[in-house]
């Protein structure tokens, strides 16, 4: 008979670990998933514990999480949000801020790619500024240093490198480029957890860089986000005040802040506009156990990728398969496939093919952007045609790339892809999709 609450909590915590040796409750029943579920008996616990202890909104595990977060990332501070979306929003904010004398302003630009997840760029415009959308290059599918230098305008004050699908941009030309033309850098890396230039990580080359914590993601917190910030404490201060309503708690400039405000009682003084984007408790409990098992998880990423580059060499005639640059490491968050022009099958039916062999795809995150109807409300430009991302709109679909699946497992989406792209070899079929069908880009659009 358990007789105190820490004897029936030890009790139910012997009970979760017993669960899950027997059952891991996975995220979907087909064969080949684009997500797949790593919440284990050590994250349930910690949700648990945070649960019991009373102490459930936003404090000591968020602050542990963003702590551990930096150490593992090699940067100074790192404050924890609700969402990868809510971290690009956030450090826009930043940027953007009326606070600062210098700070970015309406109408200014910020390069962007064209392909990438919509919430790299609607926060550009949340804050007043437009989006320039850059085209990306075919074999990495990132948007690259000469794209880049293109785009650039009198009105440029930012760029936001995305290393797509973990793969790292070519940092080192554009931080080159942001020193030529005093540009500020903000990397999104929701997708590129442990992805690296050399040994340099990325999300410590921009001012501040962004991560996803989504539950298909490196790794999870269900959902969350973090914004790092590579040395400058202003930059921290403010983001701290900002996802909390604007308040002060938090800062490491608190005190002085209290004393220049000593008639205003300093828990409830507000020093920036805010949001309310904090994560909480729970998720950085999870955020904790996961962020240690993540280093595996990635490996385990990266093999699988390039056992699947391997297992479909002989199909590239036929498919592009998204390539890293010389020295860099590629943390596999999807598998990528674009159609090559002389193809003789559809996108759609490769597709239909591998769904019915209960693999699932989707298309490359948002396609060419510039095509998604939510941006015929927004301000945004692009100083040249689109051509690679319109390809991807049309003819790239990516299958999922995660840990713990088993060597048949891989064989299986190996061979069931090579099968379809012989067999359609030798009938000739029909084409890949026509680009013309979709419509044609604006060359700006305002
Ligand atoms: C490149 C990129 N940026 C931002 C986000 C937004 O992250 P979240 O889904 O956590 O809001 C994502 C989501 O996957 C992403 O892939």
């Amino acid at each position: 008979m358990h007789t105190t609450p820490d004897d029936i909590q030890a009790a139910i915590t012997e009970q979760i670990r017993a669960y899950f040796q027997t059952a891991r409750p996975a995220a979907s029943d087909c064969r080949w998933p684009l997500t797949s579920n790593t919440i284990g008996a050590d994250e349930t616990i910690a949700v648990l514990d945070v649960l019991l202890s009373g102490r459930i909104t936003m404090g000591q595990c968020v602050a542990e999480f963003e702590q551990a977060w930096s150490r593992f990332l090699g940067v100074e501070h790192s404050v924890m949000v609700n969402s990868g979306s809510s971290a690009n929003l956030l450090a826009m904010s930043a940027l953007a801020s009326p606070i600062w004398k210098t700070g970015l302003r309406p109408g200014d630009e910020v390069i962007v790619p064209a392909v990438t997840w919509p919430t790299t760029v609607f926060p550009i415009v949340q804050v007043g500024c437009i989006p320039v959308l850059v085209d990306v290059d075919a074999d990495t599918l990132n948007m690259t240093p000469h794209a880049v230098r293109h785009a650039i305008t009198p009105k440029t004050r930012a760029i936001m490198p995305v290393h797509l699908l973990g793969n790292p941009c070519d940092m080192t030309e554009m931080m080159r480029i942001a020193d030529e033309h005093n540009l500020h850098v903000i990397e999104d890396c929701c997708e590129a957890h442990g992805a690296r230039v050399g040994d340099q990580p990325v999300g410590t080359f921009g001012e501040m860089s962004t991560f996803s914590f989504y539950f298909s993601h490196h790794m999870t917190t269900i959902e969350g986000g973090m914004i790092s910030v590579r040395e400058d404490e202003k930059w921290s201060n403010f983001l701290l005040s900002a996802r909390s309503h604007g308040w002060l708690r938090q800062r490491s400039d608190r005190d002085h802040l209290a004393r220049l405000f000593g008639q205003r009682d300093d828990r409830w003084l507000f020093v920036t506009p805010g949001y309310n984007l904090r994560p909480m408790e729970l998720n950085a409990a999870i955020g904790l156990v996961q962020l240690r098992q993540m280093p595996d998880f990635i490996r385990q990423r990266a093999e699988l990728r390039r056992t699947l580059l391997e297992g479909l060499a002989d199909c590239e005639d036929a498919l592009r398969l998204q390539r890293e640059l010389p020295g860099h490491f590629h943390s596999a968050f999807a598998f990528p496939m674009v159609l090559r022009e002389n193809a003789p099958f559809t996108r759609d039916a490769l597709r239909d093919h591998l769904e019915a062999g209960g693999i699932e795809t989707r298309p490359v995150l948002g396609g060419n952007l510039a095509r998604q109807p939510a941006f015929e409300h927004i301000p945004w430009r692009a100083y040249s045609k689109l051509r690679v991302a319109d390809d991807i709109d049309c003819n790239g679909l990516m299958i999922g790339i995660n840990p713990g699946v088993t060597a048949e497992q891989t064989e299986y989406v190996i061979e069931r892809i090579r099968a379809f792209v012989r067999r359609t070899g030798k009938t000739r079929s029909r084409g890949r999709n026509e680009i013309p069908t979709c419509r044609e880009p604006a060359r700006t659009h305002e």
